[in-house]
């Protein structure tokens, strides 16, 4: 595992994609970034202040693909368990992988394949308190509490609870989960490929990822990344 950091740099991601000596558990880390990227092909906003940061694992032949599809809530319940390491907060965590405070985003990842590399990109808001465009929807650790963090402090811990879930067995790590589901019980509306499925209530997380929603009474399930949500 080595360790890049920079005080400024197009993205993170992007960086680690771009190496092709890549080692397991390489992290690049950032103060700011000029084209960082969030899911959906999103701007991510990347302001000092952040934690920004990703981190590469190395694909082994003994874990399944359909063990991979868990990448992104296994990174989701890393961060939000590190982060409550430092300041034990209600942080809730949002399916497929944000984390929310206050109802407000906090952290967004961003989970990319490239070679034999699995990439988790991780932005934080920390002791930011511009979040640009997404202003009022977003919050920052400093903003609730007016404490100022060590973020590099944070992103080992981090790092650290990603290669303790990851080794644990999977019904447990959804277990844990599923206490801090937040969209539980919420209506949401389904939107896949920019169409509306309807509008449902959010229920469980289950075992192979997906979300269970009822829809007009029956149970459905949706697939990471090939729907939004808009409640
Ligand atoms: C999202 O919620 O849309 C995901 C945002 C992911 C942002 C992080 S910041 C570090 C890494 N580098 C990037 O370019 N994106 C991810």
């Amino acid at each position: 595992m080595r360790v890049f950091r920079f005080d400024e740099i197009d993205s993170t991601n992007k960086f680690l994609k771009e190496q092709n000596n890549l080692q397991d558990y390489d992290c690049v880390i950032a103060k700011t970034q000029t084209a960082g990227v969030g899911r959906r092909g999103n701007v991510w906003v990347s302001n000092e202040g952040m934690a920004i940061f990703s981190f590469a694992l190395k694909e082994a032949e003994n874990i399944s693909l359909e063990e991979y599809m868990r990448l992104p809530l296994i990174a989701g319940i890393s961060v939000l368990s590190g982060l409550k390491k430092i300041e034990d907060l209600d942080y809730k965590f949002k399916w497929t992988n944000d984390i929310y405070l206050d109802d407000k985003k906090l952290c967004g990842i961003l989970v990319e394949k490239t070679k034999d590399f699995f990439i988790i990109g991780i932005g934080i808001n920390i002791n930011n308190s511009d979040f640009g465009y997404a202003q009022d929807r977003a919050i920052s650790l400093k903003n609730k509490t007016g404490n100022f963090y060590r973020i590099e402090d944070i992103i080992f811990c981090i790092i650290n609870e990603f290669k303790r879930y990851f080794s644990e067995d999977w019904s447990f790590v959804l277990k844990e989960i599923n206490s801090y589901n937040y969209l539980k019980d919420k209506e949401i509306e389904i939107v896949k490929y920019g169409e509306s499925l309807g509008v449902g209530v959010a229920k469980d997380i289950a075992e192979d990822g997906r979300l269970i929603v009822e829809i007009d009474g029956q149970e459905k399930l949706f697939n990471i990344g090939e729907i939004h949500i808009r409640k």
